[in-house]
């Protein structure tokens, strides 16, 4: 058996280690849900796209029966990343590592800011280490102002998420031009909400299977 693979496995899961999704805490479906942590890396709160976007993927999540948490960075006061540890005592640090312990898989959701992802989710990752992150699946999700999208946000994150030891799955959704595509809250194409249920559905399968992966090797 690999070293490691239990200690890196999310805590309690199912329906008594999720507090944060009402269907999870209804759903007797699934004996097992994935528990899926969505971190949305803009602080301007209700007006954000990229809260948009992620709002709707944690949904379709939601809708397939995984354990959803979802983390407004605007709305946890986290400390800046000095060092490894001089700021475990800090209560939004230890909110931020508690629900990443519990998740299998995240959802990272940057806006595109000088050609790459926010500086709020860099801090908050900082914050944490493979210890939380490692042998888990990531999907990502990218909003930009301009024609480009965010591809390069997404592809910067991806770097990232390998130096965790994360798996990020191939499946990514970057809109461009973004004050175009909603329509209040709705995306205003239908492609692009179909677009969002594939990724979700690949991100749930993706995690569902990694999960499955390391407990037969536990
Ligand atoms: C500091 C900063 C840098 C930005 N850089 C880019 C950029 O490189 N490319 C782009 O298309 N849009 C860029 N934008 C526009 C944002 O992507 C756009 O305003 C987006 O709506 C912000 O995300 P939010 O609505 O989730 O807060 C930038 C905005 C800010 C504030």
């Amino acid at each position: 058996m690999p070293v490691g693979y239990n200690r890196r496995r999310g805590p309690a899961r199912g329906p008594a280690g999720c507090p944060a999704s009402p269907r999870c805490l209804l759903s007797n479906d699934s004996a097992d849900p994935v528990h899926i942590l969505g971190l949305c890396g803009s602080l301007r709160g209700p007006d954000s796209f990229t809260r948009r976007l992620l709002v709707l993927v944690m949904a379709e999540l939601d809708a397939l029966g995984a354990c959803t948490d979802f983390l407004d960075l605007s709305e946890i006061a986290l400390p800046m990343c000095k060092s490894t540890a001089d700021t475990d005592d800090h209560p939004g640090k230890r909110d931020l590592v508690a629900r990443a312990e519990r998740a299998q898989g995240f959802v990272l959701a940057t806006p595109e800011y000088h050609n790459s992802y926010s500086g709020v989710l860099k801090n908050a990752l900082d914050l944490l280490s493979s210890e939380q992150l490692g042998d888990k699946m990531f999907g990502l999700i990218g909003i930009a102002g301009g024609d480009m999208g965010a591809v390069n946000a997404l592809g910067h994150l991806r770097i990232v998420v390998r130096g965790v030891n994360g798996h990020v799955i191939p499946q990514q959704i970057s809109l461009p031009s973004v004050y175009r595509q909603f329509d209040g809250d709705r995306l205003a194409d239908e492609r692009t909400a179909g677009r969002v249920r594939d990724f979700a559905a690949a991100l749930a399968l993706h995690t569902r299977r990694l999960a499955a992966t390391l407990d037969d090797l536990a």
